[in-house]
């Protein structure tokens, strides 16, 4: 009986199955260097879709993987109930890239993770609950962030509780005239709209949008987890139309692949002890990570590269018949097909070794690289798609 039992659980243990939600493609990248990966075998595949937006400063940048095994030797984590100068250094080091100076940091561990803070964060500051959100935007998978996500099939019946307005992006009026109930805690935007399809709406609407924020005493949240730390060419993609929202959400290419994220916090609102918390997040380890990041992005001029490489990929692909629209900025880019684009991904991926991403729009073809491409590897993608389309 005994021996039966054992067997049984060795049995259970070999068979532990994943949770199957993620359709994979079958390659298993097992190494990174700056704009590839490479799988068992030792294949080499250019990265353009850069994890979905997360490597920034390039696969296993050699001085971000030197300081991380540094800090991970000396001290990896200790909670939040200590001094933690490495955090500090790090609000330091984003206001001067970012030219955000008047805001406070709060670091936390993901995307979704930093929205919800600064929903939590926007209802606490004005005591309201209502959050007004835009079609087909993307916030992330835990409570609050979900719910403001336009994609019910991934709002549970728990989540759809919070009290939502969806409207039209860009539509200014539909804005004013929910906020004139002043129920509303909260406007939670993307400047350009990530998973949903690099559609970005004119400076007139971001400043209106601010304005009446300020008006309605609701506070703006930008959220940058995707478009955020350079990708766009600016530090954050908001900076292009001038305004200053209240709360800044980051994430994705903070860390270059170490999970950090972080809310950047107008100093109008005031902060309390125990207001919002975590144990892992702003640990040593992602602080260096995040530290390295900055570093690069600096010492190695990543943002005007970013916009080096942007015009050369507009000035090559707009030539070519069959892209409709090439939507998005910096290397945050959208190419619009007049067909479908989930045949023409697999065989990037799988005939030319190249992986891009796809949106909720099935036409278009996402290009969000390590901010460390060069023209050369660009080449490469421009002569596969001549070949294919
Ligand atoms: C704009 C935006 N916000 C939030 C998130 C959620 O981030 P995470 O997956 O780290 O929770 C994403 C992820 O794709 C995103 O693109």
């Amino acid at each position: 009986m005994k021996d039966y039992n054992l067997k049984q659980t060795f049995f259970n243990i070999i068979n532990m199955k994943l949770f199957n939600v993620y359709p994979l493609f079958n390659i298993t990248p097992i190494k990174g260097k700056d704009v590839y990966i490479y799988d068992e075998n030792n294949i080499e595949y250019l990265d353009l879709y850069g994890g979905h937006a997360v490597i920034s400063i390039g696969h296993s940048h050699p001085e971000y993987v030197e300081n991380i095994n540094r800090q991970v030797s000396k001290l990896g984590f200790y909670s939040n109930s200590i001094q933690n100068p490495l955090q500090v250094e790090l609000a330091d080091k984003i206001a001067e890239l970012s030219g955000c100076d008047d805001y406070q940091l709060f670091l936390c561990n993901s995307g979704a993770e930093a929205n919800e803070n600064a929903l939590k964060l926007a209802s606490f500051h004005n005591n309201k609950k209502k959050v007004i959100a835009f079609k087909n935007g993307f916030h992330g998978r835990t409570s609050a962030a979900v719910a403001v996500t336009d994609n019910s099939k991934i709002i549970a019946p728990i989540n759809a509780q919070q009290e939502v307005e969806l409207i039209t992006f860009g539509n200014l009026g539909a804005v004013e005239q929910v906020l004139r109930n002043n129920d509303v805690c909260a406007v939670i935007i993307e400047t350009i709209q990530g998973v949903g399809g690099l559609d970005e709406s004119t400076a007139e609407f971001y400043q209106g949008l601010s304005k009446l924020c300020k008006t309605h005493d609701a506070i703006l949240i930008a959220d940058e987890v995707q478009s955020g730390f350079g990708r766009t060419g600016d530090f954050f993609a908001f900076q292009k139309h001038h305004i200053e929202p209240d709360i800044i959400s980051m994430a994705k290419g903070m860390g270059n692949g170490f999970p950090i994220g972080g809310i950047l916090i107008h100093s109008k609102i005031k902060a309390s002890f125990g207001l919002l918390g975590t144990t892992f997040g702003g640990n040593h380890v992602a602080c260096v990570a995040s530290l390295s990041v900055l570093k690069v992005l600096e010492d190695e001029a990543l943002m005007d590269n970013v916009k080096v490489i942007s015009k050369y990929v507009l000035d090559n692909v707009k030539n070519i018949s069959k892209i409709k629209m090439i939507k998005g900025r910096g290397l945050m880019l959208g190419l619009e097909f007049d067909f479908p684009i989930a045949e023409l991904r697999k065989t990037l991926i799988h005939k030319h070794r190249i992986f891009t991403g796809s949106s909720k729009n099935p036409n278009l073809l996402r290009i969000l690289p390590p901010l460390t491409i060069q023209k050369k590897h660009m080449d490469v993608f421009f002569e596969a798609l001549k070949l294919e389309l």
